[in-house]
């Protein structure tokens, strides 16, 4: 991946959603109708109902601020902060998703239709990215594994693969300013896609997704490096073969299918044995990484006879 250092976050910058929107609407009050087109623009975004999960970290989730405004969606730039900035220009509404290879029910599903059946959870995950910082985010969403479930697995299908949509007009990365092999592209295996910590998640902070965080409907697979939770996707595949994935089509010496989150095996640029909470800022105490990102418990056991060393 690109290290091209962020910029850093102010701590006097860093707040709490509530905080944030509460200073949104003292501003409306006393600003007029500038600020009050921003409190209504944020006010669009909608209020989820969804249940608690026992799966989730009891840490202190990243500020609301943080985990929507220092990202990587490189189909709108490299910067940390261009998502948040240029994602806007997203049209998510209609949203359709492809799913088809090895399954019984084949189709062009509306989002609604794959969201209105699950069994939306808030689900308080971790968050290691491959280039050495973290986050504690609230996502909310559903089981990768009961969506599968409602489409049909067929008895050769051992690989789930990912396609990002592809839109030039909307996504100025595309437009060459990133220069990546689009769309987009990312796989699990059949065992790891059905394992109940990976979700599908349409929310964040108990309201739909901001499209920088991948809107309408992105994975998280909390256990590996986020490089694997795909955004905004609109293709999802059972095959029979492994799928390609982005980084590792870009840079297969430095990223792997699997790259489940390993303090013991560096990065060829950087060692992966601690991580930078973006919550801390710039200069906030370094943490060790954890083998699974923590999760060893719940994924160890799939890569039982694997030599972790080889396969990253
Ligand atoms: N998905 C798409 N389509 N494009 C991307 O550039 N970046 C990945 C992942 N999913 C990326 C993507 C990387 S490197 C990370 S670390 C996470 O998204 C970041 O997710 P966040 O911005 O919600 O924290």
């Amino acid at each position: 991946m690109l290290i091209k250092d962020a910029d850093p976050i102010k701590s006097s910058e860093i707040t709490s959603k509530d905080a944030f929107l509460n200073r949104r609407t003292l501003l409306a009050g006393t600003a007029g109708l500038i600020a009050l087109g921003a409190t209504s623009k944020k006010a669009e975004a909608a209020k989820l109902s969804f249940a608690k999960s026992r799966l989730s970290t009891s840490e202190k989730p990243t500020p609301y601020d943080i985990v929507t405004g220092y990202n990587n969606f490189y189909e709108f730039g490299y910067g940390k902060e261009d998502p948040a900035k240029y994602a806007d220009a997203l049209t998510t509404k209609p949203w359709t998703v492809k799913i088809d290879g090895l399954v019984d029910k084949p189709g062009n599903y509306a989002l609604e239709d794959l969201v209105k059946p699950a069994k939306l959870e808030e689900r308080i995950y971790r968050f290691r990215c491959v280039e050495a910082w973290s986050m504690v985010v609230p996502w909310v969403g559903f089981q990768l594994s009961d969506l599968l479930n409602r489409v049909g697995v067929q008895s050769g299908g051992k690989y789930v693969a990912f396609e990002t949509l592809v839109r030039p007009e909307e996504m100025r990365g595309q437009r060459g300013i990133a220069n990546l092999n689009w769309p987009y592209r990312e796989g699990l295996r059949m065992d790891e896609a059905m394992n109940p910590l990976t979700i599908l998640a349409n929310g964040v902070y108990g309201e739909e997704l901001p499209n920088q965080n991948g809107a309408p409907l992105r994975l998280v697979v909390p256990w590996k490096y986020g490089f694997k939770s795909i955004k905004s996707i609109v293709r999802i595949s059972v095959t029979s073969r492994q799928p390609e994935n982005t980084w590792k089509m870009q840079a297969s010496n430095e990223y792997g299918f699997f790259a489940n989150v390993n303090p013991e095996v560096d990065h060829p640029r950087w060692s992966q044995a601690s991580e930078r909470p973006v919550s801390g800022g710039l200069f906030a105490k370094r943490k060790p990484t954890q083998m699974f990102n923590g999760y060893a418990d719940q994924v160890a056991g799939m890569y039982a006879g694997m030599d972790l060393r080889k396969f990253y």
